[in-house]
């Protein structure tokens, strides 16, 4: 490590910054050393209706996983993001809402805001939604989502949002398996000047669903839509019917405040299940240090709130903090590829938190679209979903940054409901392509594959010691599955699924998945999720999908396809393939390379090797390793021959 690959705390922000090195280094002692007396103290960030005297309970034993905070304590998440400011912020911008187009925007005042979700919460009322019921978000990036996943926290719906670019296949699943009695979604999405037809896509997946009996509809765009009398009505129709008088529900801690699916190594996508006291404690607390959020800031996160990033940092984090949180329906490149940085310019945006594939696409178009802005406004930028190349890193520090503002690569995942692993900006020097330092409460331990503890400067596994507030505590109506993924590779630890380095400095290093997700511009997918969509069409006979390196997106998705007994291969057959996945899962989907495989590399015993096919995939068919164990090792050499990515 050279001296030039250190970027150190800038002085004046240590002074003003939550936490200087010394105020980090003794909170984190602290929050190791004794967990409860930490997030004892640290749990009155937010306020409580019965305030709590039990702080934490929790077990990883197979027989008895579970995991509790706060737990004899209630309290209601929307009254903490909304109204216990409106005595003191009633009148302060609460949500700042830009359009797809630039001329389209509009704010939320914290007044305006209460005034909302009361309302939407009463819509849910007379819809016979009751505490408890599951309440599908299929939506746009318009304030209606936000205001609907509040308003489901006020009476205690819990929701589950599902990413606007999923297909009415993956959209029906989600909505069965946690049995949810009622969607919510617009009329059409806009984004980048296209629209996605959300409603249709309803329609086509509530036709598999005849246990969920009420959709309500945002109009967004106008369009004509499909209708189903008894079922369907206009979220502005509903809304002109109530008042605004709905006291928030008492939550316990424990009780679940949403669920949000995420793809795993095998099989379907599980529900993470968050609850309600932990979770916002951690989202709260996560925001104020990690973003060194102080009042009055403009703060925006570029993610869509169908992911995780946008429920703890566009919605839950930064409300809880009575901040203004700007909720941006469009993309990087539309109208044109300085979009980022105008809607910086125009809403004096002073943390700015995006993804490294944002910054790897915007990065092409070289430094004039960033520097004919001012970006004078910004005072942080931030980092999340995949590994931050240093290449990327030094770019959006010195172009969009103006080698002023420093970088938090935030290091987390949807079942962590908030960052563990992350500079803070008074406290820790950077290095570009580390996500640092652990956060307070957070104690990672490196183990090897045998769940050998590694110590000092090492590579391996990357495990969590202890709980933490805003650990998810169940896959939805899987217990057996939420120990088998976490907790059973490494008996007594949070496995996460990713490896990692530390360095002689204790700062960590993510290299990326070692299980079968792959990470397609920061999009969670699972390798499984992918093979079980081409498998479906009758054409394919058997299928393989790795992840592969892609300059833009992290991993592109590469698919070896064995097409079923004389079924020709055709270029067109290549385009239906990916076609077809699009359709049953949704574009974030759509295979970027498909090689025809007549033979697969297997074992003797019929397991398919993807170490194999990584290495082809990656264009690294020299070191393949032993390839002595495969059935038919002559299925490698045509592998190689007819290899896409070269
Ligand atoms: O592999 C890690 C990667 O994204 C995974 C989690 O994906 P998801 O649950 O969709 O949540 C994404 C947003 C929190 C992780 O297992 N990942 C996320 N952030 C980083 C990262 N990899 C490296 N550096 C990061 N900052």
């Amino acid at each position: 490590m050279t001296v030039e690959d250190l970027y150190p705390v800038p002085a004046e922000l240590a002074k003003s910054a939550w936490a200087d090195k010394a105020n980090y280094e003794a909170m984190y002692r602290a929050s190791v050393e004794d967990p409860a007396a930490f997030w004892g103290e640290h749990g009155k960030r937010v306020d409580w209706i019965k305030p709590y005297t039990q702080v934490k309970d929790v077990s990883y034993d197979k027989d008895d996983l579970h995991i509790r905070w706060y737990y004899d304590g209630t309290l209601n998440v929307s009254y903490n993001c909304i109204d216990r400011h409106l005595e003191t912020k009633g009148d302060r911008t609460a949500i700042i809402w830009e359009g797809d187009d630039p001329s389209d925007d509009k704010t939320l005042t914290y007044r305006e805001l209460h005034e909302e979700v009361c309302k939407f919460s009463n819509v849910l009322k007379a819809q016979g939604i009751k505490k408890g019921d599951r309440v599908t978000l299929y939506m746009p990036m318009v304030v209606e989502a936000a205001v609907a996943m509040l308003a489901c926290a006020r009476i205690g719906a819990v929701h589950s949002i599902v990413f606007g670019g999923f297909s009415p296949d993956a959209l029906a699943g989600r909505i069965r398996d946690c049995e949810s009695n009622c969607v919510i979604t617009a009329d059409e999405g806009l984004r980048g000047g296209k629209t996605i037809p959300l409603k249709e896509n309803t329609d086509k997946a509530l036709e598999s669903c005849p246990d969920c009996t009420t959709c309500i509809v945002i109009r967004r765009t106008g369009v004509e839509t499909g209708w189903v009398a008894g079922r369907d009505v206009w979220y502005h129709e509903e809304m002109a019917k109530v008042d605004a008088d709905c006291p928030p529900e008492e939550m316990n801690a424990e009780d679940p405040l949403f669920i949000l699916y995420t793809s795993g190594s095998t099989g379907q996508p599980k529900g993470v299940l968050h609850t309600t006291g932990g979770y916002i404690v951690y989202a709260a607390m996560t925001h104020r240090y990690v973003f060194d959020y102080h009042d009055g800031d403009i703060y925006w996160c570029t993610a869509d709130v169908g992911w995780v990033t946008g429920h703890s940092y566009i919605v839950y984090g930064p409300l809880a903090n009575g901040a203004t949180t700007l909720m941006f329906e469009g993309v990087p490149n539309y109208p044109t590829v300085s979009r980022f940085w105008e809607v910086c310019d125009k809403h004096q945006v002073n943390i700015f938190y995006t993804a490294p594939t944002a910054i790897r696409a915007l990065m092409r178009d070289g430094d004039e679209p960033v520097r004919k802005t001012s970006r004078s406004s910004l005072r942080l930028l931030g980092s999340v979903g995949e590994p931050i190349n240093p290449e990327a890193w030094r770019w959006y520090h010195e172009v969009v940054g103006d080698s002023r503002c420093p970088i938090v690569d935030t290091w987390w995942q949807t079942e962590t409901g908030g960052i563990l692993i992350t500079p803070l900006p008074g406290a820790t020097d950077l290095k570009p392509g580390s996500a640092t330092r652990p956060f307070f409460g957070i104690d990672p331990i490196m183990v090897d594959n045998d769940g050998k503890v590694l110590e000092g400067a090492c590579e391996g596994v990357l495990c969590i010691k202890d709980s933490w507030p805003g650990q998810m505590r169940t896959v939805y109506g899987d217990h057996e599955r939420f120990y088998q993924t976490y907790f059973a590779t490494f008996p007594g630890r949070y496995f996460t699924g990713d490896g990692a380095r530390r360095d002689e400095d204790g700062y960590y290093w993510i290299t990326g998945r070692v299980d079968d997700v792959i990470n397609v511009s920061g999009h969670r997918m699972g390798t499984a999720e992918v093979e079980s969509a081409l498998v479906a069409h009758d054409k394919v006979s058997e299928a393989a999908v790795v992840g592969y390196p892609h300059d833009i997106k992290g991993q592109g998705i590469y698919a070896y396809v064995t097409l079923t007994a004389g079924v020709e291969s055709t270029e067109e057959l290549r385009t239906e393939l990916a076609k077809w996945v699009r359709q049953e899962i949704g574009p974030i989907a759509t295979p970027d390379l498909i090689q025809w495989a007549p033979g697969l590399p297997k074992t003797r015993s019929g397991k398919i090797m993807r170490r194999i096919l990584r290495k082809v995939a990656e264009n690294e068919y020299g070191s393949l390793g032993d390839t002595s164990t495969l059935a038919d090792p002559a299925v490698v050499d045509e592998l190689i021959e007819n290899r896409m990515n070269r």
